[in-house]
Formats: structure tokens, sequence, C-alpha cells
């Protein structure tokens, strides 16, 4: 293993040879949830980049279905989970069937209309039904801005890290594209206090940010090595670069206009809300 330091404030991505392993970003967002490409937009671009995508949608799956059929692409069945405490939660899973079994019998009914990320699943609720499965869990953004910054609230910081709960966590996001350096160095060194192996995503919800930041795991080449790393907790290459002011200020109107939009618009809300099992063509047109 080659000895890339795990540095957030790092600029420059490391450009990796075949042989050590797959360029990967763990946590990004298509139009099934608040991303502005579609998984076919996401797959070409990806593609181009050399990237191999693996889509984390808000409480969603249809994207990942998508994304999880392409054969060329080194990427797992996952989605970001939010609970009712709003923090959020990636989950990843083997194989699609899983996530969709998951999705289908514990997810779906908790969904909110207005929301894209919180259900009404509590963190309690959502590590007794992951029980079933082998899903293995990173923490996102642990230093993230207002409610969702893991300090927020005291008493959920004592069930998060006090409880039964912590040690199903696999991965910290030690570096997420969206934050600012100050909230990535307490993201990286908040994984090393608590023996996390760290991970650096882009969580691109834009075309600008996908695979801005990825990981490598050496000799990670297929499907199942991925699967296999993640659920042995490898620490992988952390490839990060500060995110351009740009990418940061479009994710931010991007964030507002797509989240105000839901909560306006009772249109969009009912495309949000499909069931599962009815097909959304305005989302998944190529
Ligand atoms: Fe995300």
């Amino acid at each position: 293993m080659s000895q890339t330091p795990n540095n957030p404030a790092d600029r420059e991505i490391r450009f990796i040879h075949d042989h050590e392993g797959v360029r990967c970003d763990l946590h990004l967002h298509s139009t099934f949830s608040d991303g502005t490409q579609n998984p076919h937009k996401i797959i070409e671009l990806a593609r181009r980049r050399g990237i191999h995508p693996t889509l984390t949608d808000h409480n969603e799956i249809r994207g990942s279905s998508i994304i999880v059929n392409t054969p060329d692409l080194v990427v797992l069945p996952a989605i970001e989970v939010a609970t009712w405490e709003r923090l959020e939660f990636i989950l990843y899973f083997r194989e699609f069937g899983e996530l969709e079994d998951f999705f289908v019998r514990h997810l779906e009914k908790h969904r909110i209309p207005r929301r894209y990320a919180v259900t009404t699943l509590s963190m309690q609720e959502l590590f007794e039904a992951l029980t079933e499965y082998q899903a293995v869990v990173s923490l996102p953004h642990p230093f993230a801005p207002a409610w969702k910054n893991i300090e927020a609230d005291p008493e959920r910081k004592e069930l998060l890290l006090g409880s039964s709960i912590w040690p199903r966590i696999s991965y910290v996001e030690g570096h997420n594209d969206s934050l600012t350096v100050g909230s990535n160095r307490n993201g990286m060194d908040f994984a090393r206090q608590q023996g996390k192996p760290a991970l650096a995503v882009s969580d691109s919800h834009h075309p600008r940010s996908l695979g801005n930041s990825t990981v490598v795991f050496p000799g990670v080449k297929t499907r199942d090595d991925l699967w296999t790393a993640l659920r042995a907790r490898v620490q992988p290459e952390v490839h990060s670069r500060e995110a351009e002011l740009i990418s940061r200020l479009r994710d931010v109107m991007n964030f507002a206009r797509k989240h105000t939009a839901l909560y306006a618009l009772p249109w969009l809300q009912k495309r949000w809300m499909l069931p599962y099992n009815r097909e959304d063509s305005n989302r998944s047109a190529k």
C-alpha cells in the first residue's frame, strides 16, 4: 500500500495507477433526491473522469438500481438514510436486493412528503432493522453546519456514541467536499480519535463536484473486492481536495433551491412520495 497522507487540506488529487485499485466516490446524489444529474448522466461523467460512483440518494433507491446495473463500474447498492433525530447514515449493501428489502420493509413508510433529509425513523429503529442485513454503515459529514453536526445536541450525541449504535458504524467521513476545511479537519481528527477508518467523498449534487474527492482501496478492482474491503473496515487511501469556492456556492444554491422547491410544490412532493413499485419516468429518463 502506498503511503498517501490523510490530509484533508491537500489540494492535489493524486492520480492512481491501475494496479493500485479503482477510484471510488462513495457519496453522491442524483435527481432521484436532491441532485441535479440523473443517474445516466452521472455514469457518463464518471466514466470520463475515471471515477466509480456509488450513488447514495436521500431515502431513495431508484437511482442506485440504475447505477448498480452498470457492469463496468465498481459500485455498491447504497443509500443515505435520515433519522427522526436529524442525523444521517450512509448504508452500503452487498446486493441490490438487500437494499431494496431494507427500503421497502423499513424505510419507505417513514418518508416525509416535504423533506428529502428527515424521516420518522428513529436511530434506534434504524439500527434494529439493520440487524437483519450485512450493511456497512458510514457516518457522513459529522461536523456539518447546524443540526447535522453531531455536537448540535448533547443527548443525541450520547445516543450516537454511548450506545450499541456506535460499534455498528464502520466508517466516518473525514472529508466531505460540501464542508469547510475546518470541518473536515475536525472530521479527520474525530475518525482518528474514535479509531474508525476515514473516507473522503464528494457528496456531489452537481456535475462539477463529482469525483472531486475519492478513496482508493489498494488492490480493489471489482464490486466483490470493494465489499470485502468495506466489511473488513480497511482504511483506504483518501484523495481529497478543497472544493473550489464556485463549486461550494453552487452546492449551497442547489441545496436551497431543491429543498425549498420540495417544501413548496405539491406536484414535486407527489413525485417524491411516488410508491417504490411505480415507475418514475421524469427522473430516470436518459
Ligand atoms: Fe449526502
